[in-house]
Order: structure tokens, then C-alpha cells, then sequence
């Protein structure tokens, strides 16, 4: 497998481009910090005082704004009236940092982006997840406008996911059957062929593993469905797609959202969340046998070349050869920091070149699928 095919594969998931990050502190050292940590992942434009900030913001107005309490209630006012009251500006979340508040909180939630309030010391991890959702409020917002199925689909398989990250991070177990549930409007959508409409909904958020994992649900589902599967079988397949990298929320932040190649040692981490998928989903003894083989298997190969294995021939269940496809194609056909969205049909050469890797008969019934 090439390089840039090998990293699509596995990094699939992860940050396409770098987004304009506004920092507003008037302590040099400690925005110089946090600089640290962004700068792999944003284009940081650090200012002393929300004056200097503000003229910034009006000429190139920033994805997200990170500003310390103290400098927003001394200098830093200007810039917050603005987003308050600026119709254009007020879709600018702000993310204030601050030495007192008792844990994160939303403060309010107007007609704009709400802000939220992070207090220090700031978790790094912690940090990068904030700004993932607050950049994705606005696309969230979008949804409103879609059918109502595509919509559905859209706010239950986030809500999923928010309560599926939330649990490990608290060290919880899953309730799979609420993803089970969460499903069932992506089953309906495939079913009506409104899938598209949750395909083009999803395009711009900013939490990059669930926009993978719902494209890889929906592809499963609607692979499912032309292979002739009944509701439920397709209803456990979508589970599945949103759950195949469910590992990759214990996954630093900081290496699942790398824009650069990653080091050696960085592969070898990321390569980990299958372990972490059978880590987390075998604590529960409800998981359908087939979700549990589509994380455990997506990764393999039939020529015994994948991970974390190296399985062979017979010893990869069906499912999961239909996902490892999906999940493929999926990356392929995305943008990411390292390569463009490749058309369809040039994601499909490329999967055909790949030849005994993955089974060649299911990728030609999938681009049939696809092409229909
Ligand atoms: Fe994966
Ligand atoms: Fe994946």
C-alpha cells in the first residue's frame, strides 16, 4: 500500500485544513504556552489586547476566538461587543479561559454562538475538544433547514457521539443500544435515498472522527441495503459504521488531529485504537457480535498484510470486509491536510489496485452501488 493510501487508511478521520484561531491574552508566556499545543493544529494569530485583535477580525474574521478572562473584561471588551452585537461577527465562537469559574459552562445561548468558559489550567486534550465543537456550532445550526429524516439522522448520531466520548472520557460504559436507536433515521434515510442529503449536511463539521464514522455508517447502510439486508441486519451495520473507530476517542487529540505525517511512534499509537475499540466495546457483554468484528476487523487485510493481526482469507468476516472497503473509500473520497478529495472513480482505481488486499468481488458490487 503507498504512503499517502496507508495514511488515508488509518488517519481517516482526522483534520483536513487548518483553521484561523484568534488568541487574546495580555500574559506573553502564558498565551505563548498554549501556543504550543495549537499551533499543530490551527493557524494561531496570538494578540496582547482585543483592540489589535478586533481590526484583525473585521479585515479576515477567525474560526474561533480563544481570549483570558481578565484581558476580556479590561482590553478585550471591544471585541466581544462586536461578536455580540455584529450579525456577522456573532457567529464567531469565543472560548474564554479563566482562573475562577467552577469547570466548564456554557454561558449563554442567544441568537449567535454561545461561548463557553474553560478554566486553568487548561487540559490540553480538554482544550482541543472544546474548540472542535465550538467550530462545528454553526454547521450544527445548518441542519434545521434539511428534511426532516436528514435532520434527524444528523442531531441523533451527534447527540450519540457526544454521550459516546463523554462516557469513555468519564470511564462509563456505552449504551449501545442508544446507538442502535440512533441509527434508526440513517436506516430510514438510505432506505427513502436521502442519504445524500446526510452525507452533504455532515461535510464541514469540525469533529472529524464522527464526520468519518457517520460516512462510514451511511456507506455500510446503503451497502447493506443493495445487498438486499433486512431493517434490523442494516440498523446493526449502521451501529457499526459509527462505532468501527470508537477508539479513536481515546486517541490523543493532539496525534489523531496532526496535519503532518506522523512520526514512527505516532503511527503506532494511532494504529492502537483498534485495540481501544475491543477494549472499550468488550466491557459490554450487549454489543452485537457484528459491530464488535466491523471495529475489530476493518483494519485487516485478506492478503494477511493489515492490522492489528493480520488476519487472513477466511479468517475475515464478511462485514468486515464490506467495511474495510467503506472505510477506504471513505477516506479516499475526503479531504484531508495531506491530500485532496479524490473523485469516486479515482478512489475506486486505486482500491483496485490494491488487489488481494481486500476483496475484490465486494468492491466491484460496491462501485456499482455507488454508481447508481
Ligand atoms: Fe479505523
Ligand atoms: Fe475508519
Amino acid at each position: 500500500m503507498n504512503h499517502v493510501l496507508q495514511q488515508a487508511d488509518t488517519q481517516a478521520g482526522t483534520m483536513p485544513a487548518r483553521k484561523r484561531v484568534f488568541m487574546v491574552d495580555a500574559n506573553p508566556n502564558r498565551a505563548s504556552k498554549l501556543n504550543v499545543v495549537l499551533n499543530k493544529l490551527y493557524s494561531v494569530h496570538t494578540f496582547s489586547d482585543g483592540g489589535a485583535a478586533l481590526e484583525a477580525m473585521e479585515k479576515e474574521p477567525p474560526h474561533l476566538v480563544l481570549i483570558d478572562e481578565t484581558t476580556l473584561s479590561t482590553r478585550g471588551q471591544g471585541i466581544y461587543k462586536t461578536k455580540v452585537r455584529d450579525r456577522f461577527h456573532k457567529f464567531i465562537p469565543f472560548i474564554i479561559l479563566s482562573n475562577n469559574m467552577e469547570g466548564p459552562l456554557v454561558v449563554k445561548d442567544r441568537d449567535g454562538a454561545p461561548d463557553h468558559y474553560l478554566k486553568r489550567p487548561i487540559n490540553a486534550n480538554g482544550l482541543l475538544e472544546q474548540i472542535s465543537s465550538s467550530l462545528s456550532y454553526s454547521v450544527e445550526r445548518s441542519w434545521a433547514k434539511l428534511p426532516k429524516r436528514a435532520q434527524q439522522t444528523l442531531k441523533s448520531t451527534i447527540q450519540d457521539f457526544n454521550k459516546i466520548a463523554d462516557a469513555i472520557a468519564s470511564g462509563q460504559p456505552l449504551d449501545v443500544k442508544a446507538t442502535h436507536n440512533s441509527c434508526r433515521p440513517l436506516v430510514e434515510c438510505v432506505q427513502s435515498d436521502e442519504y445524500k442529503i446526510v452525507l452533504d449536511g455532515v461535510r464541514n463539521h469540525h469533529n472529524y472522527t464522527y464526520v468519518h464514522s457517520l460516512r462510514v455508517a451511511t456507506y455500510l447502510t446503503v451497502f447493506g441495503n443493495a445487498v438486499g439486508m433486512k431493517e434490523n441486519q442494516m440498523q446493526i451495520l449502521s451501529a457499526g459504521g459509527l462505532l468501527h473507530d470508537v477508539g479513536k476517542m481515546a486517541t490523543p487529540q493532539d496525534i489523531l488531529n496532526k496535519p503532518d505525517k506522523l512520526t514512527e511512534e505516532e503511527w503506532i499509537i494511532m494504529k492502537g485504537h483498534v485495540d481501544h475499540s475491543k477494549d472499550i466495546l468488550g466491557t459490554m457483554p450487549d454489543v452485537n457480535e457484528s459491530i464488535r468484528v466491523i471495529a475489530e476487523q476493518h483494519h485487516e487485510k485478506i492478503d494477511g498484510t493489515g492490522y492489528p493481526l493480520g488476519l487472513k482469507g477466511n479468517q475475515l468476516n464478511e462485514l468486515a470486509r464490506m467495511a474495510a472497503i467503506v472505510d477506504i473509500f471513505v477516506a479516499l473520497t475526503d479531504e484531508r491536510s495531506y491530500k485532496p478529495a479524490f473523485s469516486e472513480d479515482k478512489a475506486f482505481s486505486i482500491m483496485e489496485t490494491m488487489g488481494t488486499e481486500l476483496d475484490q468481488y465486494l468492491v466491484k458490487s460496491f462501485r456499482e452501488m455507488v454508481a447508481n
